[in-house]
């Protein structure tokens, strides 16, 4: 997800700028820039990597003036270079352009305007923008906000843009369509950011542009209009969330912030270990190739969502290798005879690496001749000593009682493991391997269209959240994803929630079936017959009346069909949706929770360790 921020006011604004997009970096980006109007003209300044090199660059030529936008780009169209790097110049200059989102029909856009004599600079779909800007004002658009109101009436796809107009020096346009843009009104200035947290801490009041929707700021204040170039309805809104809240990025509750972090730790972990050549490099788990290719059993004990990223491994190392994987609450681990013994390699799961039953298995399990290697998120927890290796989630700390990044870079590290013994064990060809890490990397950015998704998924939940229960199912993969999502909404909005496999459906479940039970149905496609089987499970609630929440992937009209409510998700690679659906459900429980008005950081009873039994 990009990252946008823009000033008009008194004061200098490369200094705002950078303040905004430093506040946006939980996003995830890989290069950054502004573009700053003097008074005379634009000038634009970017840079790849961190903000800190575009900061360097700026105290070696600072940019003057006290109108600008500015962009942190997560790379789609075009790989992280400082010429693809926002903001964008019309052939002349006179127009930047800062952009979330994607031109769906930038290839046909280009190749009219090079047809034309237009000549490009980058390889975005975004530099198309400036371009149709440009040709709109040299055919005589009445107006900045005319000329703009033209150039996106032929554009199609999501946006979110920043524009400035060397004509009109005292203002900033702003746009969007599918990708979330706010105003901030403050005293004597305006700002555009593309969330809260970029300007929380300078104004109090901010419009959320709707789609379609074009605004012109000014110092003085803001007009809204529509496509049309005609005066647009708009509601200044209170900022809700208290700029104290900076440690949060802005966010209301370290939860959401938290759910919005998984794209870049997610494509961190990924990078940390798969080497551009393709290899997985897992050094702290320590153990050799010959213990790895000599292992027939691994025994997985884990508690609470940590289970749930154990039974995904289970099911996803058994699918791509020749190993048998068995798993276990550790909390009855513990107290069970397991048949585990010299030659079982003992997984344990846990993010804080602290919970007593867990260590208590990993004990045991010691004790009977295991190797034990741990998935956690802490480094010198009491798990990580005790264990003789680790693979790190490097999720970073996660404050919010109920687990969401934990959980997907745990899902993660089961995907980095189960490939890296499929290779060693040759249990699978390199090309299958390859075609896998190549679905990997696409990960982070189907999340990111998942989280841009997030006010749809919130008028889901209002309409589903005030019932006394509801039903998570899902298949094969989706199984551990289905309770997963049950957990989140009972832990956090005090929902009754249960997951099930669906093929259980006829075993009992269905009795549960009526009108008022919310009943979640995961049907994103998989490659076989297993999505033929969720489509039937969900007509048979449909033909009981049951309430049905889909999942499902893009374009999949027909489950629109048959479901009351749709999450749509980017098609993924089905051993891997796991890790987008649950941010689908983990916002669904969210905003279940939101609207049920509970603690959503602490929720009652719970701990965020339970290190006692
Ligand atoms: C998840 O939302 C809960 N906070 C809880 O189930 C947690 O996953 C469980 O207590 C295990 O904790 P651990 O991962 O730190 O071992």
């Amino acid at each position: 997800m990009c990252g946008i921020v823009g000033y008009v006011g008194p004061e200098a604004a490369s200094p705002r700028l950078l303040d905004g997009l430093r506040r946006l970096e939980y996003r995830g980006y890989d290069s950054a820039g502004l573009a700053v109007h003097d008074g005379s003209g634009l000038h634009v300044a970017r840079s790849v990597g961190r903000l800190a090199a575009l900061e360097a660059r700026l105290a070696d030529s600072p940019l003057a003036g006290s109108v600008g936008v500015g962009h942190t780009r997560w790379a789609t169209h075009g790989a992280p270079s400082e010429a693809n790097a926002h903001p964008h110049l019309s052939p002349d200059g006179r127009i930047a352009v800062v952009h979330n989102g994607i031109i769906e029909n930038y290839r046909e856009l280009r190749e009219e305007l090079a047809a034309a004599g237009h000549r490009f600079q980058s390889e975005t779909d975004t530099e198309t923008l400036p371009h149709l800007i440009q040709r709109e004002v040299a055919d005589g658009a009445a107006s900045g906000l005319d000329a703009i109101a033209a150039a996106l009436r032929k554009a199609r796809g999501a946006y979110a843009l920043g524009i400035l107009l060397a004509g009109e020096p005292e203002v900033v346009y702003a746009a969007r369509l599918g990708s979330p843009l706010i105003v901030g009104v403050g005293e004597g200035e305006t700002y555009i950011a593309s969330d809260v947290p970029a300007i929380v801490n300078r104004v109090r009041k901010v419009i959320y542009l709707e789609d379609g929707q074009i605004a012109r700021l000014t110092a003085a204040g803001v007009e809204v209009f529509d496509l049309d170039g005609r005066p647009a309805p708009f509601e200044v809104k209170d900022v809700t969330v208290s700029a104290e809240s900076a440690d949060r990025a802005g966010f209301e509750t370290f939860m959401l912030k938290e759910i919005h972090e998984q794209p870049r730790i997610l494509r961190d972990l990924l990078h940390q270990h798969v080497d551009a050549d393709g290899r997985i490099l897992l050094p702290d788990l320590h153990l050799d190739e010959a213990t790895l290719k000599g292992l027939d059993h691994i025994f997985a004990v884990a508690c609470g969502t940590a289970f749930h990223a154990a039974m995904y491994g289970k099911i996803l190392i058994e699918h791509l290798t020749s190993l048998r994987v068995d798993i276990e609450l550790a909390s009855e681990f513990r107290y069970r005879r397991p048949k585990v013994d010299g030659r079982t390699l003992l997984l344990a799961v846990s993010q804080s690496g602290e919970t007593a039953d867990t260590l208590a298995s990993v004990r045991m399990a010691h004790s009977r001749g295991c190797r034990v290697v741990s998935i956690c998120n802490v480094h010198d927890s009491s798990l990580v000593r005790e264990c003789d290796g680790v693979l790190y989630t490097q999720a970073g700390p996660e404050i919010g009682v109920a687990s969401t990044k934990a959980y997907t870079t745990q899902l993660l590290s089961f995907v980095l493991l189960a490939l890296h013994l499929a290779r060693l064990r040759g249990d699978l060809e390199e090309p299958e391997i390859r075609r896998r890490l190549q679905a990997l990397r696409a990960v982070p950015n189907a999340i990111h269209y998942v989280l841009e998704r997030k006010d749809a998924i919130e008028r889901i939940a209002d309409k589903h959240h005030d019932g006394p229960s509801s039903l998570y199912l899902g298949r094969r993969f989706n199984v551990p994803t289905a309770l997963e999502g049950a957990l989140k909404n009972k832990e956090i909005s005090y929902q009754h929630a249960e997951g099930y496999a669906a093929g259980e459906m006829k075993h009992g479940p269905i009795a549960l079936i009526h009108e008022y039970l919310p009943v979640v149905c995961i049907c994103t496609r998989t490659e076989d017959e297993v999505y033929d089987k969720m489509v039937s499970n969900l007509r048979e609630v449909e033909a009981r009346h049951g309430r049905i929440i889909a999942l499902a992937t893009d374009g999949d009209r027909a489950i629109a069909e048959v479901a009351e409510d749709v999450i749509f998700v980017p098609e993924t690679l089905e051993e891997f949706s796991p890790l987008v659906n649950v941010v689908a459900l983990q916002l669904l429980a969210y905003f279940a929770a939101k609207a049920r008005g509970t603690d959503i950081d602490k929720p009652r009873n719970l701990a965020k360790s339970v290190t006692v039994e």
